[in-house]
């Protein structure tokens, strides 16, 4: 099996993608960008992601992964911070995968990003809990635990202030509030010192696209933890969705190998069950689609 898989990064206000060579990190053609339709529905969304995946002419079993910017369990978003609220409840995963054609894994946004970083980025060398909290239109986390990624852990969310974190120091809350960067360095300074105090983590990783302009803000922080930036910058929810697609297609396959040599029982009735679990999430997309 190449190592090569597809990565789409779908935003607020656009949902980007391209091929990814998954031995290097990079990508391997230039990245298409649509605008976000608006307003987001599910079935937008997936016509726009079908669209953007038709551009290229990539093989139809090359498995594709793609971000999203809520929870995701097993494929279902169960939450909808910044974005249409009629995706909570919807299996992502399962309506993607009708709409393309391809195997498509769905993965929190900032996992994605938090993947690509342990994997290419500012993340290789570590050990211990390591956080990569992504600064944007809202605060995304990924917690690793000896490399492990503990997903879904919504560290944007915890309280500041009353209430979630994210509406006091996301970066579009320095735009929108036309914060200076000693100010918004402040707030990021009360939200780092409360992470640090819960969590002892032995490296803080801070992506969005403002960590492109990490001189201007990480410098004026004062913590015990290393505070570094992001390495994959724009691209990292793209290659970390690739990267996470080979991962659960290679695992898929693995378990699928086992179960037709019945060589081992309990991967026998893992790949069943998953296999199962695929064809019915399938079957409701399309029932859905017929109503
Ligand atoms: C969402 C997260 C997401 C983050 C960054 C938050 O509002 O709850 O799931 O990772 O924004 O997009």
């Amino acid at each position: 099996m190449s190592k090569k898989a597809f990565g789409i990064d779908i935003g607020g206000s656009g949902i980007k993608g391209a091929p990814v060579d998954l031995a290097t990190g990079e990508l391997l053609a230039e990245r298409v960008r649509i605008a976000t339709p608006q307003p987001s529905t599910p079935d937008a969304v997936a016509d726009a992601v079908a669209e953007l995946i038709a551009s290229f002419d990539i093989d139809d079993d090359m498995p594709v992964g793609v971000t999203f910017p809520a929870v995701i369990q097993a494929g279902v978003a169960q939450t909808a911070a910044n974005v249409d609220k009629a995706w909570i409840g919807t299996d992502v995963d399962a309506l993607l995968t009708e709409r393309t054609g391809h195997d498509v894994f769905v993965v929190n946004d900032a996992d994605a990003a938090g993947i690509a970083e342990m994997t290419f980025g500012a993340g290789q060398d570590t050990s211990g809990v390591v956080l990569v909290i992504t600064l944007g239109t809202g605060v995304g986390s990924a917690t690793f635990v000896e490399g492990t990624l503990v997903p879904n852990t919504e560290l944007g969310h915890l309280l500041l202030h009353g209430d979630s974190a994210e509406k006091y120091m996301a970066s579009s809350i320095r735009e929108k509030e036309e914060l200076d960067w000693e100010t918004w360095a402040g707030r990021l300074q009360e939200y780092f010192s409360h992470v640090e105090f819960l969590f002892s983590p032995t490296r803080i990783i801070v992506g969005g696209g403002v960590s492109k302009k990490h001189q201007k803000f990480l410098p004026l922080l004062e913590l015990r933890t290393e505070i570094v930036p992001a390495e994959l910058r724009n691209e990292a929810g793209i290659v970390g969705a690739a990267a996470l697609a080979r991962r659960e297609q290679k695992s898929l396959l693995k378990a699928a190998k086992k179960s037709d040599g019945k060589s081992d029982e309990k991967s026998a009735k893992k790949a069943a069950d998953k296999a199962e679990k695929k064809a019915a999430k399938k079957e409701k997309v399309k029932r859905e689609a017929a109503k």
